[in-house]
């Protein structure tokens, strides 16, 4: 196992429900192997101003249950200049910290991966997105719980929507990825979903209506992943206003209740399960890799693969939804 003896653990970016799950997995299944632990506040920023504190099995009792993350967690410009990153390394070393492992989307591997490289220290990272969007593991920590908070809302927006007769455009969390939002209507059996990966491929409002707007219902629901680019569910009935004014359209931006939330059976699972896999990885002497579960399998990723591939849309799923609104 070379020289490891300390882990030192964080939740860097967006918090996603379960994390609290993967801190107590990592925690406990690194004092079952013999491995000191350590928590390291608000990301990489209590990495560069040194908040961190020993953790113990009682230190994450308790909390499986909980959503968002004991730890807290900060996006940390610091970490991103070198003399940030130097002050990380100084107190890791300060603290005897080996290895760490990571809980974070996109950036936060980003900045594991860089981290890693100039300081030759080992980096094990766990999915925690609520948005699904890294390649490599089937769904990331807080997605499933994410999605059930989406179908419960939506459908509470029905029963409005279908007593009022009105268009609803719901926007979801995922800027840059759709899986929310495309599963999400799915399962609430929404009428359509407006999703990033195809705003430069068609015009997904017109798709829409073409296909479904004019149908004898009485009430349709549209869940748009929320855009900078364009606008989100705002600019979308806004056109709808301007271009169909005969509709009554309504928006409901879901925001940041996504995050939230106890996490569900599968979020729970997959946390314990990848936390537990994250020592099993750094025992093997395994270093800068993302831990996923494909297939039902533990999958080890490196960092670059996990980050620079992007994770597509399955067409199935589109073509499933545009059946099922008929
Ligand atoms: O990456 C997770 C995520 O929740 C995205 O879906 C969303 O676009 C973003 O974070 C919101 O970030 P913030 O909490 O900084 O507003």
């Amino acid at each position: 196992m070379g020289a490891i003896k300390c882990i030192g653990i964080l939740t860097s970016g967006g918090d996603a429900p379960g994390m609290n799950a993967a801190i107590r997995a990592v925690t406990r299944s690194a004092i079952y192997n013999g491995l000191q632990v350590k928590g390291i506040y608000r990301g990489y920023r209590g990495l560069v101003t040194g908040e961190i504190k020993e953790f113990k099995s009682q230190n994450v009792s308790n909390i499986i249950q909980q959503g968002g993350t004991i730890l807290k967690t900060a996006r940390c410009q610091e970490f991103m200049t070198p003399e940030g990153r130097k002050l990380a390394y100084e107190n890791m070393k300060a603290e005897n910290i080996d290895a760490l492992v990571i809980i974070g989307g996109d950036g936060s591997l980003t900045g594991a991966r860089i981290f890693a490289q100039e300081f030759d220290v080992p980096c094990i990272g766990l999915p925690g997105t609520i948005d699904n969007d890294l390649y490599g593991t089937d769904t990331t920590i807080g997605y499933d719980t994410a999605l059930n908070t989406i179908i419960d809302a939506v459908d509470k927006i029905r029963d409005t929507a279908t007593s009022h007769e009105r268009l609803f455009f719901v926007e979801v969390m995922g800027r840059d990825a759709g899986f929310l939002a495309l599963n999400g209507a799915i399962a609430s059996g929404a009428e359509a979903a407006i999703i990033p990966e195809f705003n430069t491929e068609v015009d997904q409002l017109e798709e829409f209506i073409k296909n479904g707007f004019r149908k004898s219902k009485n009430s349709s629901i549209v869940i748009v992943a929320e855009s900078e680019v364009t606008g989100g569910a705002m600019h979308y009935a806004e056109r709808v206003k301007n271009e169909y004014p005969q509709y009554d359209v309504r928006v409901t931006i879901l925001g940041h209740l996504q995050r939230g939330g106890s996490p569900t059976a599968h979020d729970r699972i997959l946390a314990s399960r990848l936390g537990a896999a994250a020592i099993d990885a750094i025992m093997e002497d395994q270093r800068n890799v993302m831990i996923g579960i494909e297939n039902d399998e533990v999958v080890y990723i490196p960092f670059s693969k996990a980050i620079k591939n992007d994770k597509p849309i399955k067409r199935d799923l589109v073509n499933v939804l545009k059946e099922l609104s008929i």
